[in-house]
């Protein structure tokens, strides 16, 4: 990882391996151990024997017979390294690029395995699915037992040889799934994805990155919406507003979506009318699955966003200047370790984020609150910004006025908080109009800052 630190420019793409690859994974194979010194004693068995082992063809039969997967690396079209996957929890043929060498490509792939194996501990955010897969394991040829001990494997049984190839069996212990698991924040840049649908958490998210650049983090702003990049050298955040107590389908399936952590640092930030339910407990333990480190989490009280029949200005307003202090602190506190990454509440927390996977809370919110269009307000082909802000493409230009589909919505407010006119709008409620909700002006929630 070190290396890699120091040639930042090394950004090597990562793919599953897959038969596309077969043609260059014999070649590689061969260059990357064309030095390995093979069983003592018997060096012409133990190289034909591991001839065959790498040959494209042994390699792709073990993939189509379902015995390995893995992980690719490319440097443009080229393969710079690879790593087999024998079953779910054991890595078979680690190689890289004589070329790609020292510049930490062996130990990312490994925490991709690794990641991978951790994956099929997590199930998904209701329970885990297996529990049986607590190391990840490899049988280390002689000359590379110092690496795999250095990257934190143990020696798990006797040097043996099998076929000609003398190997030491070693074993990676898997992070660990459930639990709470904190850290300080030692990353230098933050790569920091929000979803807002109202302005809260844009506006804690920006205090927070204030707080964060006040130490000299650099801080990138980012949207939730597609599959991000992230340099190998930058922690994430994620902040998003907690709903049904979990969140948004969008925020969720981007938080599934994200590349695999490999050790990166991971911090939450999220913004609640009052009780979150617990989510950092199984949204912890699904990140650390994908290769992420937990560094904390908080939820911070800011105003409902719901339309209400009435809103309460200085109210709101003092609600979102005290969650950006806390914010500023938040950050402050990630630095010198002071902050925490929760447990949530046994058995609850999982159940509102298995419930929060389904479409129930969300048609439900639906039913309750409809959105209407006010036809006399609506400014139509002028505008639709509803159409263009929506994250979940639920709004569509229907003629001369935007339709909402019911079937899609989120309930996240975004379309009802922004509508220039206030043509969008929740039922009236004993003749009263319910009174649209924004922590900040259009111009400023999408101003980039
Ligand atoms: C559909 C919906 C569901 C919500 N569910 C919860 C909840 O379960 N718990 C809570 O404390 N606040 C809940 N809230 C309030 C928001 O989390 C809170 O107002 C948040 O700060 C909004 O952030 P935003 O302006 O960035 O969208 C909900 C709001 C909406 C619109
Ligand atoms: S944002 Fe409001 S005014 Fe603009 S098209 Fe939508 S409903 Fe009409
Ligand atoms: S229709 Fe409005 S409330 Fe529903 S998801 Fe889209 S922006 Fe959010």
């Amino acid at each position: 990882m070190s290396a890699d630190k120091q040639q930042p420019d090394f950004r090597p793409e990562f793919k599953p391996l897959s038969a596309a690859d077969g043609k260059d994974v014999g070649g590689l194979a061969r260059a990357a151990t064309a030095t390995l010194p093979l069983a003592d004693g018997s060096v012409t068995n133990g190289r034909a024997a591991f001839e065959r082992y790498i040959s494209p063809l042994a390699i792709e039969n073990r993939r189509k017979m379902g015995f390995s997967g893995g992980e690719a690396a490319y440097v443009g079209e080229t393969l710079v390294g690879f790593i087999e996957m024998r079953g779910p929890d054991q890595i078979s043929l680690l190689c890289v690029d004589p070329k790609y060498r020292g510049r930490g490509l062996a130990e990312r792939l490994i925490a991709r395995a690794a990641s991978r194996c951790a994956a099929l501990n997590a199930g998904g955010w209701l329970w885990p699915k297996h529990k049986k897969y607590r190391f990840m394991s490899v049988h280390a040829p002689d000359s590379a037992l110092s690496f795999y001990e250095r990257v934190g494997f143990v020696r798990g049984a006797p040097r043996k040889e099998v076929g000609g190839i003398a190997s030491t069996l070693c074993r990676l212990p898997l992070p660990r799934s459930g639990g709470s698991q904190s850290g300080r924040l030692t990353a230098r840049s933050v790569a920091l994805f929000v979803f807002s649908g109202t302005g809260n958490t844009l506006a804690a998210a920006r205090a927070a990155a204030d707080g964060l650049r006040t130490y000299g983090i650099s801080v990138s702003m980012n949207g939730m919406h597609g599959s991000p990049s992230i340099p190998a050298d930058s922690a994430v955040g994620l902040a998003f507003p907690v709903a049904c107590f979990s969140t948004y389908p969008t925020v969720r399936r981007f938080i599934e979506g994200l590349p695999a952590g490999e050790g990166r640092e991971v911090f939450v930030l999220g913004t609640c009318g009052g009780f979150a339910g617990g989510m950092q407990g199984p949204l912890g333990a699904a990140l650390r699955a994908n290769g992420y480190r937990t560094i904390a989490a908080k939820f911070l009280k800011m105003p409902g966003n719901y339309s209400d029949t009435e809103r309460h200005g200085d109210a709101d307003r003092e609600a979102i200047e005290r969650a950006e202090a806390e914010a500023r602190s938040f950050a402050i506190g990630m630095i010198d370790g002071s902050e925490t990454w929760g447990r949530g509440i046994p058995l609850l927390s999982r159940m509102c984020c298995a419930l929060g996977r389904t479409r129930l809370p969300w048609d439900f919110f639906y039913r309750m609150f409809p959105i209407k269009v006010d036809e006399s307000l609506c400014l139509g082909k002028k505008c639709w910004r509803c159409v263009k802000i929506c994250p979940a493409g639920a709004v569509s230009a229907m003629g001369a006025l935007p339709s909402v589909n019911p079937k899609l919505c989120e309930s996240c407010q975004r379309c009802v908080g922004f509508c220039p006119s206030g043509a969008l709008f929740h039922d009236k409620r004993n003749g009263v109009r319910r009174a649209q909700y924004r922590a900040m002006s259009f111009e400023d929630f999408t101003s980039g800052r």
